[in-house]
């Protein structure tokens, strides 16, 4: 399949209406699109067609029992495909449009193949201009998960896309880089009332605790137990993985330096604080250090988490080590994606 790229400005949308209309018609005829959002890029089919839906598992090579997040243009069209409730209208108007993901019972329009069967169906408004833009044009929901071949890290720039979806789908949208960098926020609204979370992301549990009382999943912070079952499927997948291992580090930047010399290899990346850079630099000069941003700005370690990943993954290193993210605020989605991505190694130094 020839893949097409679009570039569009997100500011000037409008300068680029016949490329989307383009676009929209190729959801509309159950064709794959890949579109920007601010947390990462999504892989979007028609999530009313069970054929589209399924041409989406296939581009990803993603299990068929992983269901996908449908995204709406405006917060009230989920009335169409799920049963919502006060609370989904309050979460609506406090985050939306934004990254927040809200499970709810579906309605029959959403397929089966959708929702890999289960009886929700996880629904999304996101900020991103050309992704609202793009499933107004198309007139139906578009099911959409991030835009990577499974197992590898979410894409937040079009190069990594283009590294996995060229000749896999019609169109790529270029809408630049993603602002938030990490997978929205996931909810399910238990009962019309209570919220579980099932992924931390941008919109922190401190924010949701101000509308309903919030519980976490166990699977956020730990690892599922044998036999346990997650409850979002995603949950369960080996995700996020480098191809070297990667190590969490808690312990300071001069430990983690004595603990890298006494190892006496050459292949070793580190990913530092910026305010560590330049002495990670000078005392292991034969190791890559790449700079996550400030200790304090976790909004810039969401932002290059994904970035680093990938570009470590072309090196064939030993070891990765990083050092481990706090589990408040947006922390907790950095330690989420971060204890997955390193199958739960922690070293204490
Ligand atoms: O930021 C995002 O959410 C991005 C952009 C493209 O919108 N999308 C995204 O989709 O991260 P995906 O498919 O990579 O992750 C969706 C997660 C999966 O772990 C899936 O198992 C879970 O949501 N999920 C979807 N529907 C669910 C449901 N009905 N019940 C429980 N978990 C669900
Ligand atoms: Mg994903």
């Amino acid at each position: 399949m020839i893949t097409k790229i679009i570039k569009v400005d997100q500011n000037n949308i409008d300068d680029s209406l016949t490329s989307l209309i383009e676009a929209s018609n190729i959801i509309k005829s159950g064709g794959l699109v890949v579109f920007p959002t601010e947390t990462v890029y999504g892989l979007g089919a028609d999530g009313t067609n069970k054929e589209a839906a399924k041409k989406i598992f296939k581009a990803k090579g993603r299990p068929s029992d992983n269901p996908l997040i449908i995204h709406i243009a405006k917060p009230s069209e989920a009335e169409k495909y799920t049963y919502t409730s006060k609370l989904y209208y309050k979460l609506a108007e406090a985050f939306m449009p934004g990254p927040l993901t809200v499970i709810m019972q579906s309605k029959k329009l959403i397929p089966e193949a959708t929702r890999a069967s289960l009886p929700t169906v996880a629904v999304r408004c996101p900020e991103n201009k050309i992704a609202r833009k793009l499933i107004e044009l198309s007139g139906v929901p578009i099911a959409a998960p991030s835009a990577n071949l499974s197992g590898s890290p979410s894409p937040t720039s079009v190069s990594h896309v283009i590294d996995d979806m060229q000749g896999r789908v019609e169109m790529i949208i270029d809408g630049g880089d993603c602002d938030f960098g990490l997978e929205s926020t996931i909810v399910k609204i238990e009962d019309g009332e209570a919220l579980t979370l099932l992924r931390p992301g941008r919109i922190t549990p401190e924010e949701l605790s101000e509308f309903a009382s919030i519980n976490i999943a166990p699977s956020v912070i730990d690892k599922l137990k044998e036999g346990e079952i997650a409850l979002s499927p995603g949950m369960k997948y080996r995700h996020y993985a480098p191809k070297a291992p990667l190590i969490l580090i808690d312990g300071n930047a001069m430990a983690l330096i004595k603990y890298i010399k006494d190892l006496n290899d050459d292949s070793i990346a580190v990913i530092s604080y910026e305010e560590d850079d330049s002495y990670f630099k000078k005392e292991l000069p034969s190791a890559r250090i790449y700079n996550i941003g400030s200790r304090e700005d976790e909004r810039a370690h969401a932002h290059n988490l994904f970035r680093i990943l990938r570009d470590a993954d072309k090196y064939n290193y030993d070891k990765i080590f990083a050092p481990l993210p706090s589990k408040n605020g947006i922390g907790l989605a950095l330690y989420n994606r971060m204890i997955r991505a390193a199958a739960h190694t922690i070293i204490k130094l």
